[in-house]
């Protein structure tokens, strides 16, 4: 097969770790004979510095042309103090809502042999941690609109939370059929006790219950949903969340399994066009000293090949490989433990790409 990728590696140690990613697709090309073809973005600070814009619209398009798109990370400290609109992430935010990439999918897997690395107890964690969360993407108080006025001498600010019965429904729908395809079990998270986006979202999914009665269904307030995953993390199955709550619970829920490192992402359209990439940040205090762990990133490509190319067995031998290269004892930085061999950034990803 002939692919388009988007490459778009960003700003801290983005391009390092997509550099070991793009090392495995390589690989994968070579052995099942597929053309990958790669166009390079810049994205966030990087643009800015070379641009004056966070992503360029011949950025956008070359996006919008390709068949997936895999990101690295952006922003640094470097670019706090940019004014709203040129912000780094604000690229990634109109990336997300151009490409329509409304369903976020983060898989938050305790590896086996990372278990120790988590930081609750072995009684806690023990029993493996296998959840999959499906944030809302491109809707709620990210997207909603945002003012900053002066009322009576002191400056107000709001972000319009926001969002439509379809938004939801879409939403809701990926996340039952991925609870289909997974343990049968939903918890749809909101703040109904509060917000009238939740209620809406509530109603939206209860009726959307009914049309999966195999569903083992329930609701989670957000605040008791922070607390269970670190209570009971193997009571949730899959997690379906807004926007701002699931930014915020992917992030707790990532920790549970030691590295944040390891956690890949997929944004999903309403086509096979996705974008792919791992849940951590930029890690500026690191960039370029190649020890930031490309996992998080080789895994996020696998799961490019899963959804957008559906290339399964492709993706199921990248996943072996970093399962093979982590069961051989080695480690990066960030998950290393005494007795195990530390290697660098861009060695974890030969490692991998020899394990294929
Ligand atoms: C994430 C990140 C982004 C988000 C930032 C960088 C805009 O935290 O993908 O979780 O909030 O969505
Ligand atoms: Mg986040």
């Amino acid at each position: 097969m002939n692919k388009k990728i988007a490459i778009l590696p960003g700003d801290g140690i983005g391009p390092e770790i997509v550099r070991e990613a793009v090392k495995v697709l390589d690989k994968i090309g070579d052995k099942y004979n597929h053309s990958f073809e790669y166009s390079y973005v810049d994205i966030g600070g990087c643009s800015i510095d070379k641009f004056g814009v966070p992503i360029t619209e011949e950025g956008m398009r070359l996006c919008k042309e390709a068949d997936s798109v895999l990101l690295g990370a952006v922003g640094g400290p470097k670019w706090d103090d940019c004014p709203a609109d040129i912000r780094p992430e604000k690229a990634l935010l109109a990336v997300r809502k151009e490409l329509g990439l409304f369903a976020n999918i983060r898989p938050t897997k305790l590896f086996p042999q990372l278990a120790s690395a988590s930081p609750l107890k072995q009684r806690i964690v023990g029993g493996g941690i296998d959840l999959l969360i499906v944030r809302e993407l491109t809707g709620g108080a990210y997207f909603g609109e945002k003012n900053s006025i002066e009322v009576d001498g002191e400056t107000v600010a709001t972000d319009l939370m926001i969002y439509s019965t379809h938004e939801i429904e879409r939403i809701g729908r990926v996340a039952f059929e991925a609870a289909m395809k997974r343990g049968k079990k939903l918890a749809s998270v909101d703040k109904a006790n509060v917000l009238e986006t939740s209620r809406l979202w509530r109603k939206i999914m209860h009726n959307l219950k009914d049309e999966y009665p195999q569903v083992e269904y329930s609701d989670v307030l957000v605040d008791n949903c922070a607390m269970q995953l670190i209570k009971n993390p193997a009571q949730f199955d899959v997690i379906v969340t807004e926007n701002m709550f699931g930014d915020i619970i992917s992030d707790e829920a990532s920790m549970l399994t030691g590295s944040i490192g390891m956690m890949p992402s997929a944004s999903l359209s309403m086509t096979t066009l996705g974008m792919y990439e791992p849940i951590h940040g930029s890690a500026p205090d690191i960039a370029g000293q190649d020890i930031a762990n490309p996992l998080g990133t080789i895994l996020s490509v696998a799961m490019m090949l899963r959804y957008s190319f559906n290339m399964t067995n492709e993706a199921d031998d990248i996943e072996k490989a970093v399962d093979k290269v982590l069961s051989d004892r080695y480690r990066t930085a960030d998950i290393m433990e005494d007795g195990y061999h530390k290697v660098s950034c861009s060695h974890m990803g030969t490692l991998v790409t020899d394990a294929i």
